[in-house]
């Protein structure tokens, strides 16, 4: 299976946006990772509705959206999902994980299911139909710059070993959060195959993008 690279948006520099996104598709980058943030369900606000469409203007590459809402099932219209794109929704996010699962397929778009490290992968089971990738969060959402929580590191493994079980070991599991140089291949080896590039990656301060995509895609394999 692949590895695809999905750089976190809100992590990227605004004064630099163009050079940014210029850079990621010289790079060949697969997918552009947008964490949306309400204040309710995480402790932080970021990127809207707005800037999901201005940056649909801006770059070819598909979006891969990161919803960190309270009843999302009410509000993926919001978002204009388009086909290619992924829309993640997480399960602690809602009393209604189908419905907003099935809000995003309704629009086209890829349904990816969320959960956070303290989840365990079963709740997956119910939705297994509607699956179109899973999204491992290796750090509780909110922030960039956290450090990964190691036991969430290993349960991807569980949740590729759960997809295989449903005969749906050909989706997708992205990991978020602390997806470092040193941490990413051991995600990888655990079965992720999208890897959410943040502070730790792609946007490290020390040394320019181009090198950085190259050297993390040659450590994550
Ligand atoms: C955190 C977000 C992540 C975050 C990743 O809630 O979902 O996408 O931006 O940043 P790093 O890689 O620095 O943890
Ligand atoms: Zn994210």
């Amino acid at each position: 299976m692949k590895t695809m690279l999905a750089p976190s948006m809100m992590c990227a520099p605004i004064d630099k946006l163009a050079l940014v996104l210029d850079t990621f598709e010289k790079c060949g980058i697969e997918y552009l990772h947008v964490d949306v943030m309400d204040g309710v369900f995480v402790p932080n606000l970021m990127l809207g509705t707005d800037y999901v469409k201005q940056l649909r203007k801006l770059s070819r590459i598909p979006l891969d959206i990161h919803l960190m809402i309270t009843q999302p099932e009410k509000k993926i219209s919001w978002f204009a999902p388009q086909p290619g794109e992924f829309v993640s929704v997480h399960y602690e996010s809602t009393h209604d994980f189908r419905g907003a699962l099935e809000a995003v397929k309704a629009c086209g778009a890829k349904a990816m299911a969320a959960i956070n490290p303290p989840t365990a992968p079963y709740v997956l089971e119910p939705v297994m139909d509607l699956l179109d990738g899973v999204l491992v969060m290796t750090v509780n959402p909110g922030f960039a710059g956290q450090k990964a929580v190691p036991q969430a590191i290993t349960k991807i493994a569980e949740v590729r070993a759960l997809l295989k079980e449903y005969g749906k070991d050909d989706l997708p599991i992205e990991v978020d959060g602390n997806c470092s140089f040193e941490k990413a291949p051991e995600m990888r080896k655990q079965g992720a195959n999208i890897i959410v590039c943040g502070s730790s990656s792609v946007f490290v301060k020390d040394r320019p993008m181009e090198e950085a995509i190259a050297a993390f895609r040659e450590a994550v394999g």
